[in-house]
């Protein structure tokens, strides 16, 4: 397409024009966002560019792998991969407000990027896979003006403390966009594709506290559920699908077994940008099917209900 060429080779131009010969961090997310922008980034300046991915125990099934995989085999990009799992849950212990959660896993972010840029002897720059869709919801409302709905860590949430200067290569581009110039530059398909996931991770479908035990829970139902929507056909049909673990316990039954355990959310929205959404028609028989091989297959969930709330006047996200 020659308009991502085109917008590929201004890019890149810009890049150099803003780094001149300093060192750049990339913060990966395992998103498609910030690996477009890694790669991009790397056409750019080369070796100037070392791409940080933070595993905060707050990832997807297989994730972790997924990233480092695609960095360390197909790409020839020096990847560091920061295990700071215990870091990140041991902050978040007890805190169940959304946007103090949002916080601390900026300011830890921060944290992990200055440290692995002291290790290879300072960096100038951080680069992020920040898109314009961000920037606007982190600085107002839809339809109001400067109210902070979010603060998406990868904006508004970014401490003040943080000395590197912000490279952010697609903050002009909407996510269709980014997902053509991912393509442009040679990412796969499957990758490309990729359901947009949020930096603050599983922590913001944990409503509530979030603990090691709630993201072994969320964690295998949300393996099933998208499992099941791949089997069906649906994967490419929708923005995006998750699951949210509720704060919630309810009676059931096993057998002959009383049960008291965790309520399920399932979401499912389209849309084009993320800026509004319309919660997914899915049939009944998909969302019986996704039920009952949860509740079966997942200790500690007993229930699964259905969010059927579009954005607005919902937000995708549950917090
Ligand atoms: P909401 O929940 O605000 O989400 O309707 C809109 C889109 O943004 C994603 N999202 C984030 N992405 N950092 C990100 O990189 C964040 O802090 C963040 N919060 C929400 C969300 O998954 C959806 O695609």
């Amino acid at each position: 397409d020659w308009t991502m060429a085109a917008f590929r080779d201004q890019a890149i131009e810009r890049i150099r024009a803003q780094v001149g010969d300093g060192r750049v961090i990339c913060g990966l997310s395992g998103g498609v966002d910030s690996a477009v922008a890694a790669v991009l980034i790397h056409e750019a300046i080369g070796e100037q560019l070392t791409c940080v991915f933070v595993d905060h125990g707050l990832l997807r099934q297989g994730e972790a792998e997924q990233v480092v995989d695609l960095f360390r085999d197909h790409y020839n990009i020096p990847l560091v991969h920061a295990e700071e799992a215990d870091r990140f849950l041991d902050a978040l212990e007890g805190v169940g407000d959304p946007e103090a959660k949002r916080k601390i896993i900026g300011g830890l972010f921060i944290d992990v990027f200055d440290a692995e840029a002291k290790k290879i002897g300072g960096a100038d720059f951080l680069a992020q896979g920040t898109l314009y869709p961000d920037v606007i919801e982190s600085v107002s409302a839809i339809g109001g003006p400067s109210v902070t709905i979010k603060s998406h860590h990868n904006v508004g949430g970014l401490p003040e403390r943080m000395k590197m200067k912000l490279v952010e290569p697609l903050r002009e581009l909407f996510k269709d966009e980014v997902r053509d110039l991912g393509r442009e530059l040679g990412l796969p398909d499957a990758f490309v594709g990729r359901h947009p996931f949020p930096g603050p991770g599983l922590a913001i479908r944990c409503p509530g506290g979030v603990t090691r035990d709630k993201l072994a829970i969320l964690r295998e139902a949300d393996a099933i559920y998208l499992d099941e929507i791949r089997k069906a056909g649906l994967y490419d049909v929708i923005w995006q699908a998750f699951a949210v673990l509720l704060p919630v316990q309810t009676v059931g039954v096993m057998g002959d077994q009383r049960t008291y355990d965790f309520v399920l959310a399932l979401r499912a929205v389209t849309s084009t940008d993320g800026m509004t959404a319309d919660f997914y028609h899915f049939d009944m028989d998909f969302l019986g099917r996704a039920a009952t091989r949860i509740i079966n297959e997942v200790r500690g969930v007993n229930r699964v209900v259905y969010d059927v709330t579009s954005k607005p006047p919902g937000t995708i996200e549950w917090e």
